[in-house]
C-alpha cells in the first residue's frame, strides 16, 4: 500500500514523499535528464554525456515503471504538487555482494531545487525502506568526478569500499554504509 509523508513548516510548502506512479513518467524523465546533465555530465566526455537524451530517459522510465525489478522501490519528493526529485532502491545488483546488501540505485533532484533538503529526505526515505527489510548494509555507485554527489554521500556515512568500474568512459566508485538504527 502506498505511504505518504508530509515534511515541512506549513501546508503551502510541505514536502510530500510517496511511491512513484505511472503518471510520473514525464517528470521522472525530465528530472533524470536535468540532474544527470548538471551532476554527472561534467565528469564525462561530451560524447558520453550526450548519450542520455529525453527520449532515452523516457524509455528507461517506461520500462522501469512497467516492469519494476523485484524488491525495488522508487520514492518521489513533491513540493507544491510538483515533482522535485526521486530515489530508487532495491536489492544490490552486484554479483560479489550477498543478499543482505541493498542498493541505492538512483538519487536525482531537479537542479533548480538543489540545497533545499529534497536529496536528504529522499536518501533517508529510500534507506529507511531498506532497513525495514532484510538488508544489513547498502551500496551505491557514483562517478569519481561527481564532486557534489561524492560530498553529499560521504557526509551521510558512505565510504568507498575500493571497488571501481568504468562507466561511460569515466571511473565509478562503489560506496558502502551500514543500515542500522535511525537514519
Ligand atoms: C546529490 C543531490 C541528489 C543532492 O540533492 P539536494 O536536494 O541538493 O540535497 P540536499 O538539499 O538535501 O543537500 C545538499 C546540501 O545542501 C544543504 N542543504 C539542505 N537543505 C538546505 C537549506 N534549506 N538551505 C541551505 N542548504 C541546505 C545540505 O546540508 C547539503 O549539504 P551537505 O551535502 O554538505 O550535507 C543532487 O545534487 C543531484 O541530484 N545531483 C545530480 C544527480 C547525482 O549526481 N546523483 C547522485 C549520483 S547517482
Amino acid at each position: 500500500m502506498a505511504s505518504f509523508t508530509a515534511v515541512g513548516v506549513n501546508s503551502a510548502s510541505a514536502r510530500v514523499l510517496r511511491p512513484a506512479r505511472g503518471d510520473d513518467l514525464e517528470d521522472l524523465a525530465r528530472i533524470n535528464l536535468a540532474a544527470f546533465r548538471a551532476g554527472n555530465a561534467p565528469a564525462l566526455s561530451a560524447a558520453a554525456a550526450a548519450q542520455l537524451t529525453t527520449e532515452a530517459a523516457r524509455l528507461q522510465w517506461q520500462e522501469f515503471l512497467g516492469h519494476p525489478p523485484p524488491g525495488s522501490t522508487v520514492t518521489v519528493a513533491e513540493l507544491d504538487s510538483r515533482l522535485r526529485g526521486f530515489a530508487g532502491a532495491g536489492p544490490s545488483r552486484d554479483d560479489d555482494l550477498d543478499p543482505t546488501v541493498g542498493e541505492l540505485y538512483s538519487l536525482y533532484v531537479d537542479p533548480d531545487f538543489w540545497a533545499q533538503g529534497h536529496g536528504s529526505a529522499l536518501h533517508d526515505a529510500a534507506l529507511s525502506q531498506r532497513t525495514r527489510g532484510e538488508f544489513a548494509s547498502a551500496a551505491l555507485w557514483v562517478l569519481e568526478g561527481n564532486a557534489r554527489a561524492q560530498r553529499f554521500y560521504r557526509a551521510r556515512g558512505w565510504k568507498p569500499d575500493g571497488t571501481q568500474r568504468p562507466f561511460m568512459g569515466a571511473n565509478s566508485l562503489r560506496l558502502r554504509r551500514l543500515l542500522s538504527g535511525e537514519l
